[in-house]
């Protein structure tokens, strides 16, 4: 893969900053997407910054608005033009930049719908035209034009853009872009393109890097981090040699990775998982539905036996392993036995976590296409049913743990309880804590002592 040189965007911030010198502008970014999307974000606020602008979490005080949009199923569109709305206002008081960049753009008739809705947009950029951001800007202020940046082509590879991390001890690095699979329902190839890896010696890079700022956790991230192909750089092929490298990282305490795919989920990625002693022993396994047919008819390309036989597998050759899920509801042709399928396969595996949607027709997919979507009533009362087993699950797997010591990456004070800190387990759970303040950033021994749904509650 070519990486690209962005020299030529680099001066576009210096020259933005220039014409802004001491106006003392600030931006305010909505994030919508998956975790992609936010170290999306994260770029676009390192550009920003670099640029001159300051971030404020109230948006009326904006001069520059950044919506990072996602399209992976609808409610996620409909988030966009409720807050379009409120913008308009914001737009015609006093003249807010209003620049919307991500996935949703990569769509022709979003695209359209937005020209003839909402024509007070000034940037409009896509997934693969991110590091223009600061052109895009440079020429709105100078020129006072509307931007349209959007390529339908896939993008290079973005090497050194500026970039302002969310949290201070555990960081998401990008190892790989785009997804060739084409799953049924799934937009996302579509609007992120194909497959494109990351030179493994700037992964390295970046995570060494993370680790000499105080960084003790680095999520991996790619829509399928096990089809992960390295250039041979450093040795590193596969998924597995890039694990085992990230592995020897010193001052990294723990290693995660989103999301792998069943199908690609090789012995090699297995040893590497049990191998690896900072590899969290949680591993995150779509199912997406327990039912054959309907894996076959979303292109998943494996069965319900298979997908039980890689878990009883992982089971076997990594101590203590658990797994959390994606699941769909309601995919065309589901039928009531389909679905059984699935609670069949949730209640074996006991999950940590189950992450619950209900089908969306994305249109361009094959799955929008098919003749027999189910009602709308009919995908609810599904769901419902799928909650409560799973909800009934992630209580019992919490129960678990009260009594046992668990390894926490503390984080800092709790958002709903000064007193209190708060962090994370092994299986990224999270925990609320007596403790001091100097405990933040590190990873020290809890007891848990009871559960409360969505936390554990532990001592010292
Ligand atoms: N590449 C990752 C994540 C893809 S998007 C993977 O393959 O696991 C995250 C999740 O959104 C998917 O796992 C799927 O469960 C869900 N999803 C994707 N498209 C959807 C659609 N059209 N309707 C409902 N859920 C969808
Ligand atoms: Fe979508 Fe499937 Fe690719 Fe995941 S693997 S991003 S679900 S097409
Ligand atoms: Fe992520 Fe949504 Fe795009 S899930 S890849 S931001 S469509």
């Amino acid at each position: 893969m070519e990486k690209k040189n962005i020299e030529e965007e680099l001066e576009y911030i210096k020259k933005v900053n220039q014409i802004m010198q001491a106006k003392g502008k600030k931006y305010h970014i909505l994030t919508m997407g998956c975790q992609l999307n936010e170290n999306d974000s994260e770029k676009i606020c390192g550009m920003a910054e670099e640029m001159g602008y300051t971030k404020t979490e109230n948006i009326n005080e904006a001069d520059l608005v950044i919506l990072n949009t996602c399209c992976v199923r609808e409610n996620a569109e409909d988030r966009l033009f409720g807050k379009l709305g409120e913008i308009k206002k914001l737009k015609e008081e006093k003249g807010t930049i209003v620049a919307i960049g991500g996935c949703m753009m990569q769509e022709k008739h979003i695209v359209e719908k937005l020209h003839k809705s909402y024509p007070f947009t000034d940037i409009i950029f896509g997934t693969h035209t991110l590091h223009k951001f600061p052109s895009d800007i440079y020429q709105t202020l100078v020129k006072k034009s509307k931007i349209e940046d959007v390529l339908d082509i896939d993008g290079e590879i973005i090497e050194g853009l500026p970039i302002i991390r969310d949290d201070k001890y555990k960081a998401s690095v990008t190892i790989m872009n785009g997804c060739n699979n084409f799953c049924s329902y799934c937009i996302v190839p579509y609007v992120r393109g194909r497959e494109r890896s990351r030179d493994p010696k700037d992964i390295l890079d970046e995570i060494k890097a993370l680790a000499k700022e105080g960084y003790k956790e680095v999520t991996l991230l790619g829509q399928n981090v096990n089809s992960y192909k390295g250039n041979g750089n450093l040795g590193i092929d596969r998924f597995s040699d890039l694990l085992r490298a990230v592995n020897q990282i010193e001052g990294i305490e723990r290693i995660r990775f989103i999301s792998p795919h069943p199908k690609d989920f090789t012995d090699d990625v297995i040893e590497a998982i049990r191998d690896c002693k900072k590899i969290c022993k949680i591993i995150h396994l779509p199912l997406q539905s327990g039912s054959s047919n309907v894996l076959k008819a979303m292109n998943r390309k494996y069965t319900k036996e298979q997908y039980m036989e890689l878990i009883e597998k992982m089971k076997k050759q990594i101590p203590g392993v658990v797994f959390s899920t994606d699941i769909i509801v309601g995919f065309p042709g589901e039928t009531e036995q389909d679905f059984e399928d699935t609670l069949d396969v949730v209640s074996k595996v006991q999950f940590e976590q189950v992450f619950m949607f209900i089908y969306s027709r994305r249109v361009g997919t094959p799955g929008d296409k098919m003749e027999n979507q189910i009602p709308e009533e009919i995908k609810h009362k599904r769901f419902e049913r799928l909650k409560q087993l799973a909800d009934s699950q992630v209580q019992k797997n919490n129960e678990k743990y009260i009594g046992t010591i668990q390894k926490v990456l503390v984080e800092g004070k709790s958002k709903n309880n000064s007193q209190m800190l708060t962090g994370r387990i092994d299986t990224n759970k999270v925990v609320i804590f007596q403790g001091k303040d100097e405990m933040i950033g590190k990873i020290i021994n809890l007891k848990i002592v009871s559960e409360h749904m969505w936390y554990l509650k532990g001592e010292i």
